[in-house]
């Protein structure tokens, strides 16, 4: 059965360029509950930590760097459903392979600037989250 939350981060551009507001107001609209909310800016080696999944790829180096250069937003959000129903909403990865309406087809600049970050998976979703909120526990079912 699947989960009712899920992980998303709001990327350093999206942030810099003022998306913020726009996407918590898209994220709620579409019944999402914000229940953990942080704006944080990570290290490049935290978000090598982050990444870690994707170590071994050509673009690892890259996208530490781009998530170390600047603030970003860190949500915990609850609904049925969640992991599937956010990745919808955002769209995908690639913002010019992203549906009309989703996040990153509003918002995103490039496959590296996608807006947004959201979890793949269930599990994921609570890993990620535990990586930036450690009280967890106080507000997961
Ligand atoms: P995200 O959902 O945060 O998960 C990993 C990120 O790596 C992804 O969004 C993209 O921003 C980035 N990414 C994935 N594939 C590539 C790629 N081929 N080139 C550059 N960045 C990528």
């Amino acid at each position: 059965m699947s989960g009712n939350i899920t992980f998303t981060m709001i990327k350093p551009e999206a942030v810099s360029d003022g998306y913020s507001g726009a996407i918590t107001e898209k994220i709620e609209t579409a019944g999402f509950e914000i229940i953990a909310m942080k704006m944080t800016r990570l290290s490049n080696n935290r978000a090598g930590e982050f990444y870690m999944v994707h170590k071994d790829r050509p673009f690892y180096s890259s996208l530490c760097d781009y998530m170390s250069s600047g603030k970003i937003i860190a949500m915990v959000l609850k609904k049925d459903n969640a992991v599937e129903d956010y990745r919808t909403l955002i769209g995908a990865t690639d913002p010019e392979k992203a549906e009309e309406g989703t996040i990153r087809k509003l918002y995103a600049k490039s496959l590296q600037s996608n807006a947004v970050h959201g979890s793949d998976s269930d599990e994921n979703a609570k890993i990620e989250a535990g990586f930036f909120f450690s009280d967890l526990e106080l507000f997961i079912d």
